[in-house]
């Protein structure tokens, strides 16, 4: 009787340390953000595995293969609502193998490491496992026309995207 208390202890704190993660409190002020973001081993980690064989280490993409640059880009996304949907429901982000709490640390990551500006200005709002969860079960019929609605938007804007050759001849 005594080992199944220890055993069911067990279980219990496991549970509890594994919630625990998912509401670790994050830093508030944009530079401390940054430098969380910049030096988590764990994001980091995902990144290479999940994202990094298409997006390069370097987030240059692969222009050649219609992988768009996240560097000096991304960040615009993540300013915009139906653009910060738009990198929840993206097929390598949607159907990658990282649970919602996961991809919104890498998504947190790849702005603060491919457009630390968003950080620095001091505004930006992270991704957080709800928002994920609440745009990645709609997939899109056509990425690549719902990436040229929000480029129609950022011109307005005057803000300028990594050129984006997806969907075209050979790509
Ligand atoms: C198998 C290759 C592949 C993998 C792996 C991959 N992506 Fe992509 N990604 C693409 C391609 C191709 C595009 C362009 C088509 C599109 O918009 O989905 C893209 C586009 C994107 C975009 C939109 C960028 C823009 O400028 O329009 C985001 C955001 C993105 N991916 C995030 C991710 C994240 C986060 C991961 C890892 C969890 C990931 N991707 C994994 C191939 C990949």
């Amino acid at each position: 009787m005594k080992a199944l208390i220890l055993v069911l202890l067990g279980c219990v704190s496991v549970l509890g340390m594994k919630a625990a993660e998912a509401k670790r409190p994050l830093p508030t002020d944009g530079n401390t953000q940054l430098s969380y973001f910049l030096n988590s081993e764990r994001v980091y980690k995902d990144y290479m595995l999940q994202c990094a064989g298409c997006h390069r280490y370097d987030g240059q993409g692969v222009e050649s293969r219609g992988i768009p640059s996240f560097v000096d880009s991304i960040g615009l996304f993540s300013r915009m609502v139906d653009g910060r949907a738009y990198m929840i429901r993206v097929p390598g982000s949607a159907q990658s193998q990282l649970n919602n709490d996961e991809l919104a640390m890498v998504l947190n990551y790849i702005v603060a490491r491919f457009s630390p500006e968003e950080f620095e200005r001091n505004g930006f709002r992270l991704f957080s496992a709800a928002e994920v969860g609440a745009s990645r079960p709609y997939r899109f019929d056509d990425v690549a026309a719902a990436r040229k609605t929000l480029e129609m938007q950022m011109e307005e804007k005057g803000w300028l995207p990594a050129p984006y050759l997806f969907g075209q001849a050979g790509r």
